[in-house]
């Protein structure tokens, strides 16, 4: 399965988000093999959930809580997510790690509680600049994945994303993103086994319809993760397109 995913951040009103899923339903078509998602700020989930039914386009949280409910005020729980309509949730956002300090315990406590509430968890994981100059990424990442050791296999979609190429630009070279990506092949067989083999990876990082084509080729790339350049319906249709024509 390749999945693509609009990582909306903290962007979009009301009205800018029924006009972008409008938009986007209008010329979009499903293919087997291939989901869309649409992962909104919090107060757009079900309105988006709402324009979207039918489509067949996933609608994603950018984060949640792993108790199920509770005195934790300002948090969103997996069930809540799951009553306003979401299919799935990204967890371990760069942003999430570095901007408000997520750690790896939380997420394998998220991961499990999003399973127990039937949300696809987006894994995302990736290496600062300073990391790779220091030539650490493979353990950096090696790091990140021993969240999985910990939880044992369950439904996931991984998202390999340096953090240098988050919103900067830069996207990663072709031969950077297939040393990281047949890495992350090779530890999901070695954490998981066979089903392990299952998770679909994404790249993510400053992703554009000007080079997705080219990263899609990348092996073991069955994806992408897009922030920017996935405000825009007509460039998020062209990427979406990419995918499935990368099937
Ligand atoms: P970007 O963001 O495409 O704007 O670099 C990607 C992400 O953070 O998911």
């Amino acid at each position: 399965m390749k999945i693509v995913i609009a990582n909306w951040k903290m962007n979009m009103l009301g009205r800018e988000a029924a006009a972008f899923c409008e938009a986007f339903k209008a010329d979009y078509t499903p293919k087997a093999g291939c989901e869309a998602g649409i992962a909104p700020p919090f107060t757009l989930l079900r309105e988006v959930a709402v324009h979207a039914a039918g489509s067949g386009v996933k609608v994603f949280a950018q984060n949640a809580y792993f108790e199920p409910k509770g005195a934790f005020t300002g948090e969103i729980s997996m069930g809540q997510l799951k009553d306003a309509g979401c299919h799935g949730v990204l967890l371990g956002h760069s942003e999430r790690r570095h901007v408000f300090g997520e750690s790896d315990e939380n997420l394998v406590k998220k991961l499990k509680a999003a399973w127990e509430y039937e949300l696809l968890p987006v894994l995302c994981i990736g290496e600062t600049l300073t990391q790779r100059d220091a030539g650490f990424t493979l353990d950096v990442l090696h790091k990140q994945l021993e969240v999985l050791n910990a939880t044992g296999p369950g439904p996931l979609v991984l998202a390999y994303e340096p953090v240098w190429a988050i919103g900067t630009g830069r996207v990663a070279e072709p031969m950077q993103i297939e040393e990281v990506h047949a890495f992350i092949h090779d530890e999901l067989w070695r954490l998981w086994s066979d089903r392990g083999l299952e998770v679909p990876i994404q790249y993510g990082g400053s992703v554009t319809p000007d080079n997705f084509e080219g990263i899609l080729k990348v092996p073991f790339v069955a994806g992408g993760l897009v922030g920017g350049a996935s405000l825009d319906p007509a460039k998020f249709l062209k990427l979406v397109g990419q995918t499935q024509a990368s099937l």
